[in-house]
C-alpha cells in the first residue's frame, strides 16, 4: 500500500511526540512497541507508570524509549490547571475542578498538547468517541475559520477503477450526527483539503443523497442541494457536485444517465454523506463486505491533531493512526 508507506516514512522523518492516554491497554502497548522499534514517532504513555510497566511485562511488550507520565502526580498539573481555567473562564471552570479533571488521561492529553508538551493524541481503543472528543473540543478547539470538527476515513478499496487509484475519502463518519446545511458544506470543503493533504489527490467531491439532480423531492435532499451551494461559495475552485446517489457518484455509466455533464459524477474520490448514520454505516459496509482497508477517523478542523480509534481497532490500525497524526501535526505546526 504505497500511500500508507509514504505516510509512515514521513512520520519517521518528523519524529512527532504523540500522547497515548490508554497506557495500559494491550493493543496500545503492542502498537507502541512497533512504533518505537520502527521509530515512527516519539511516544508518551499516560497512566501510573507501575501499572503501565506491569501491563507491558504481562503482554511481553518492550516499550523502552516511551516517556511515562502519570496524570495524577505530574509536576505540571498546577500549570495545566491554570491554563484550563484561562481557556474555560467563560464557562466558570474553577482551579479545583480543573485539577480534578486532570486526573482523567483523556483531559490531561489535550491540555498537554495545548501547553506545547506533545504534538498529537490518539485514544479510543477502550473509550467511547464522545469521551475522547469532548475534552479535545474544549481545550484545543477548532482551527481559525472552521466551526466544526468532523471525521474522515481513507478507504483503500483494492480496485483502481474507483476513486484515486483505489483510494476514496468518506466523511463525516465520526462526529456530527445531523449536520446543518452550513456544517455539511464545511465538512465537504474540509474533507477535500484532507484528501489533498494526506492522499495527494485532486479532490472530486460528491454530495450524496437518495436523490440525483432533483429525482426526488424531500427536505433531506434539499438540504444537500443547499449545502452544495454554500460549499461552492466557500471554495469556488473545488470540483464538487450533487445532490447525487452513490452509484451516480462512482459508476460512469450510471453517471451519464443520471447526471450527464457532471465533472464529478462517475469519478468521485471524496464522498460526503448527508449525515452520520449513512456515513458510519456506509464506511463499515465497504470495510466489512468489500474488504476495504479503512484508515481513520482522521479528525479534521481541530487546531491540533487528535484522533479517535474505533474500539474494534487492531494493532496495525493504531500504528497507522499514529503515523497519520504525525503527518497532520507536521502539516499544522512545521
Ligand atoms: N466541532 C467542534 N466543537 C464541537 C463539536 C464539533 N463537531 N461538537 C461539539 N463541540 C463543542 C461544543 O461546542 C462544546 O463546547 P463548549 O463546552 O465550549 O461549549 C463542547 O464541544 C462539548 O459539547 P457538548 O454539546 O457537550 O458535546 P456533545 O454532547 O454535543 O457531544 C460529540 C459532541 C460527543 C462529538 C457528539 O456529537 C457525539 O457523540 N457524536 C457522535 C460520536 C460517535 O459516536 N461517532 C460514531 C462512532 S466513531 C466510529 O465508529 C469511527
Amino acid at each position: 500500500m504505497k500511500l500508507l508507506e509514504r505516510v509512515i516514512k514521513n512520520a519517521q522523518s518528523y519524529q512527532k511526540r504523540i500522547v497515548l492516554p490508554e497506557g495500559t491497554e494491550p493493543r496500545i502497548l503492542r502498537a507502541a512497541e512497533i512504533i518505537l522499534k520502527e521509530k515512527i514517532a516519539r511516544l508518551i504513555l499516560l497512566g501510573n507508570p507501575v501499572d503501565v510497566m506491569k501491563a507491558a511485562e504481562e503482554y511481553g511488550v518492550n516499550i523502552h524509549g516511551a516517556v511515562l507520565v502519570d496524570p495524577r502526580t505530574d509536576s505540571r498539573r498546577g500549570a495545566y490547571a491554570d491554563l484550563m481555567v484561562e481557556l474555560r473562564k467563560s464557562k466558570g471552570l474553577t482551579r479545583a475542578e480543573a485539577l480534578d479533571r486532570l486526573n482523567d488521561p483523556l483531559v490531561f492529553a489535550p491540555v498537554m498538547i495545548k501547553n506545547g508538551d506533545a504534538d498529537g493524541e490518539i485514544a479510543g481503543a477502550v473509550n467511547a468517541t464522545g469521551d475522547v472528543l469532548r475534552p479535545a473540543f474544549q481545550f484545543i478547539r477548532t482551527l481559525p475559520g472552521v466551526s466544526v470538527v468532523s471525521g474522515a476515513f481513507l478507504m483503500f478499496v483494492n480496485d483502481p477503477r474507483f476513486g484515486h487509484d483505489g483510494i476514496l475519502v468518506f466523511a463525516d463518519c465520526a462526529v456530527m450526527p445531523d449536520p446543518t446545511e452550513q456544517e455539511l458544506a464545511e465538512i465537504a470543503v474540509t474533507t477535500a483539503r484532507t484528501a489533498k493533504a494526506l492522499a495527494g489527490m485532486e479532490p472530486r467531491v460528491a454530495m450524496l443523497s437518495f436523490s440525483t439532480k432533483g429525482s426526488a423531492h424531500h427536505p433531506r435532499a434539499d438540504k444537500v442541494v443547499k449545502a452544495l451551494e454554500i460549499a461552492r461559495e466557500q471554495d469556488p475552485d473545488l470540483k464538487i457536485d450533487g445532490e447525487m446517489q452513490v452509484d451516480a457518484a462512482l459508476i460512469p455509466d450510471v453517471a451519464s444517465l443520471k447526471a450527464p455533464g457532471s465533472e464529478v459524477a462517475g469519478h468521485a474520490n471524496v464522498l460526503i454523506f448527508p449525515g452520520l448514520e449513512a456515513a458510519n454505516i456506509g464506511y463499515k459496509l465497504v470495510q466489512r463486505l468489500a474488504g476495504a482497508e479503512a484508515v481513520g477517523p482522521v479528525l479534521q478542523g481541530m487546531a491540533a491533531p487528535i484522533n479517535d480509534l474505533s474500539r474494534g481497532c487492531s494493532v496495525s490500525d493504531i500504528v497507522n493512526m499514529v503515523a497519520v497524526t504525525s503527518n497532520q501535526a507536521a502539516a499544522l505546526f512545521d
